[in-house]
């Protein structure tokens, strides 16, 4: 009989696994990759080299980021067959739905998808990066009726999806930015998208279905979903005079406003506190300060009624507005999540399966006691 160790709901407090990839302090505040605080990394690294961090556990060679870049590079444009299959798809289909389907596909194209060794499984992450990277712009455009951008070679990953989506240039300034949120989201230990795909993995099943079922939890409104719900909160308060009064209203119906609580996070969520530096630095060269203001009210609003409860703005929050003031709809912003964080599930997989054992937890039963079947003549 396997020995239980309690019920916790939604395994609140449960280590599922052993870990060196990413360290939380939920109570200080401290994220970080391999020990590297997350702030020092968007500080001095890029989307590509923290990509390398988490997948080989260990900051690159100048060589080794080198050769690692030029292989994302040869792997930006899709099989034909895949456009094709988006293509023959109600245009009104969520993008989150998209990308999964699309996931599914792309392991189609994989001669040997069921490969799981390491090293085999680094290569098909690094493939997964980057051609998810361009399926997120390619559904951007295809849901406007636009024909696909060939990417650029000249310019890094978060410059050439900018440019892939939008079919300009991005400045320095918009790709930098990109590229920090990129690095905030590649990985967060445990969530439900992150678990789930190793749930899969742990399986021995092949990584497209490990990143559909990580793809389908991080589509959820309660996950990464929020970011979307956030911007249109916004957008529907429209006023920063409207703030208070709408958030009092929700907090009174007792309504989750989106973009704060954590299961981990007590206090301010790092990666928020470093997009809202972002967004407001867009927000005044946008010369459209009434997004980031409303955001301003609505945190100090939630903060006062919720942060005795150790509720504050999680990651979801400000990176709905950063998106914003870079042009991007409201509907990728969870694409553009899980284009971030693939790199997450990807690393989760690799290092579980290093000493791997299938995920079986127990429920603990609390139906009728043991009985008999009842003839339907006597019910
Ligand atoms: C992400 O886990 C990760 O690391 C995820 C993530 C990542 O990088 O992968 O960080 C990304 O998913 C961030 C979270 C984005 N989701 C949202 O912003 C949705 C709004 N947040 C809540 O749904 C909630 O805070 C969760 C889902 C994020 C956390 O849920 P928990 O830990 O299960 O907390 P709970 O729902 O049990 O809430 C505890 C109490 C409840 O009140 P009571 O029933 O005890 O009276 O706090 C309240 C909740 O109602 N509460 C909120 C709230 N969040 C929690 N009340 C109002 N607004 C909120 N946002």
């Amino acid at each position: 009989m396997t020995a239980e160790v309690g019920f916790s709901r939604g395994l609140e407090g449960v280590i599922a696994a052993e870990s060196a990839l990413t360290y939380i302090d939920g109570q200080q505040g401290i994220l970080a990759y391999l020990g590297i605080p997350i702030e020092e990394l968007t500080e001095h690294s890029s989307f590509e080299e923290t990509a390398f961090l988490l997948l080989y556990q260990k900051l690159p060679k100048r060589t080794e980021l080198a050769d690692f870049k030029q292989e994302l590079l040869r792997h930006r444009t899709l099989p034909e067959a895949v456009l094709d299959v988006l293509k023959r798809l109600p245009r009104k289909t969520a993008p989150m739905a998209l990308l999964r389907t699309a996931v599914s596909v792309l392991g189609h194209f994989d001669p040997s998808p069921d490969d799981v060794s390491t090293a085999t499984l680094q290569a098909k992450a690094l493939k997964l990066i980057v051609q998810m990277a361009t399926l997120t712009a390619v559904i951007g455009r295809w849901r406007k009726g636009l024909e696909p951008i060939v990417p650029n070679s000249d310019l890094s990953h978060a410059a050439n999806f900018l440019y892939m989506l939008t079919g300009r240039k991005p400045t320095d300034e918009a790709a930098r930015v990109f590229d920090v949120a990129l690095i905030l989201h590649a990985d967060h230990e445990f969530p439900a998208s992150t678990f789930a795909s190793s749930v899969v993995a742990s399986t021995l099943s092949d990584i497209y279905s490990s990143v559909c079922a990580a793809l389908g939890a991080l589509k959820g409104p309660l996950h990464g979903g929020a970011n979307e719900q956030v911007i249109k909160m916004i957008a529907a308060i429209g006023d920063p005079a409207r703030a208070e009064p709408y958030i009092k209203e929700k907090l009174t119906r007792k309504e989750i406003i989106m973009g704060f609580g954590h299961r981990q996070y007590k206090t301010y969520d790092p990666r928020a506190r470093i997009l809202k530096h972002y967004s407001e630095k867009l927000a005044q060269q946008a010369q459209d300060p009434c997004f980031f203001q409303i955001e301003e009210i609505v945190e100090k609003t939630v903060i006062e009624a919720l942060g005795s409860r150790g509720i504050f703005p999680n990651v979801d929050f400000y990176s709905g507005t950063v998106y914003h003031y870079l042009g991007i709809e409201p509907e990728l912003y969870t694409p553009i999540f899980a284009i971030s964080r693939i790199v997450g599930w990807a690393a989760h997989m690799i290092e579980y399966l290093k000493e791997n054992r299938i995920f079986r937890p127990t429920t603990r039963y609390i139906g009728p006691p043991l009985g008999h079947y009842t003839p339907i003549e006597q019910r």
